[in-house]
């Protein structure tokens, strides 16, 4: 008996595919590909092709396909991608939220003993298996709004055991929820208030002793480093981004959060993406342009501590390659809703309906590195959300309160 199961999926009022599009520089709607009337023959997990509903409806009955009508009005896109999340953590930081707002900052409270390192000691103090339930229900909830692929850094472990912890929570996270999660090492994310030696010492022993292990569990093959004031410097990181390169892994940064610098360490070491940026000038602006780096905006965190925006519309328009995350994490984003950041990013930033979809899609799928989803075309995995509306612009304009009734991940509804 064969396994191969196609099935057609339609008539939709439109398919956005989010294909042929530039992956750097601005765009506009017209840009757009909408097919209307439009079927979706799957075969397995990937798409076979796409058309008109009715013109792929006989090919699709005489090879057996399940045919899957849609009743009323739906529009579909690829399903979202959300390049970068912490959502492997445990506890709560709820205080901060009084505390930010009574005006202490987010680098005060961190420095005082707060911030990353308070949810460092809940999530140290949590055992795997809670990781892992918690890290599963986000997902879960993230997959529900349309987001099939995930990224999640560790970083609330911060020493060897405990790293390698919250990264084997993520993995064994990861067979547990119908969504890809894709994980990333950020042991460099501030360093440890007990580790015995220097800032160096620290992410030499996370050379040693956890990247050779990232490699032989496959628990990443993403490396990234929050460059700060507060976490670590550009000359500090240097000799880790260089080991982590010559080992293979992708180098990704949080960069110009809140002071600029990051952003030239990522271009030099060619990393895959630079992300936050909210602090960028014109001229980190112009260099991310010229490199391949994609910058990622992470709009949930402006909202979550009341700063500015990245500075989307001028990168676009410089010509780089723009993606947007939600940055979920407990710290300075605990909403975790990526198409309402993403949307809101779009009215401050005066995005077009094709840059704020193409940032969290085709560009968050090159952010990581993978070229088998982010678009809906034939031979890509069918991964597809499906928006109860009869026209695409709705999705932004509702600011993400529009949420997809179905979702498809490697072709099942999930
Ligand atoms: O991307 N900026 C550094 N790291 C995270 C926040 C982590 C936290 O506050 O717990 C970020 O915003
Ligand atoms: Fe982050």
């Amino acid at each position: 008996m064969s396994t191969i199961k196609h099935t057609l999926i339609g008539p939709f009022r439109q398919v956005v595919t989010m294909a042929r599009l530039p992956l750097k520089g601005a765009l506009n709607d017209e840009q757009l590909e909408i097919i209307s009337e439009a079927g979706i023959l799957i075969k397995n997990d990937r798409i076979h092709q796409i058309g008109n509903y009715w013109d792929l409806y006989p090919e699709a009955q005489s090879i057996g396909a399940e045919i899957v009508n849609l009743k009323g009005d739906f529009v579909a896109l690829p399903g979202l991608i959300d390049c970068h999340t912490h959502i492997c953590f445990a506890g709560s930081r709820a205080k901060d939220y009084a505390m930010r707002n009574a005006g202490k900052p987010y680098l005060e409270i961190a420095k005082a003993g707060g911030g990353i390192w308070d949810t460092v000691t809940q999530t140290r103090k949590a055992e795997m298996e809670k990781l892992v339930q918690l890290t599963v229900k986000r997902s879960n909830r993230h997959l529900k709004d349309g987001i099939t692929t995930i990224e999640v850094k560790s970083g609330y472990g911060l020493s060897v055991e405990e790293e390698l912890k919250m990264l084997r929570a993520i993995k064994v996270a990861n067979e547990s929820t119908f969504a890809d999660l894709i994980p990333t090492c950020l042991a460099a994310h501030i360093p440890p208030k007990d580790f015995q030696g220097t800032q160096r010492d620290y992410l030499k022993a996370i050379v040693e002793d956890v990247f050779p292990i990232l490699q032989a569990e496959r628990l990443a093959n993403r490396i990234d480093a929050f460059i700060e004031d507060t976490a670590f410097t550009p000359e500090d990181i240097q000799s880790y981004f260089l080991q982590a390169k010559e080992m293979g892994f992708d180098i990704t940064v949080h960069a110009d959060q809140f002071h600029t610098g990051g952003s030239q360490v990522a271009v030099n070491f060619g990393a895959i993406s630079a992300d936050h940026l909210e602090a960028s000038t014109d001229k980190e602006i112009e260099l991310l342009a010229q490199s391949g780096t994609i910058a990622v905006a992470l709009p949930g965190a402006s909202m979550g501590l009341g700063v500015a925006y990245t500075p989307a519309r001028k990168l676009l328009d410089k010509g780089a390659s723009l993606a947007i995350g939600s940055d979920w994490n407990p710290g300075s984003a605990p909403m975790g809703d990526l198409l309402m950041q993403a949307s809101v990013l779009g009215t401050f930033e005066k995005l077009s309906n094709a840059e704020v979809l193409a940032g969290i899609t085709l560009r968050a799928a090159a952010a990581l590195g993978l070229n088998d989803r982010g678009q809906l075309a034939p031979g890509l995995l069918a991964d597809i959300a499906l928006f109860p509306t009869d026209d695409y612009r709705e999705i932004t304009y509702q600011q993400g309160r529009l949420k997809p009734l179905k979702v498809l991940k490697n072709g099942v509804e999930v």
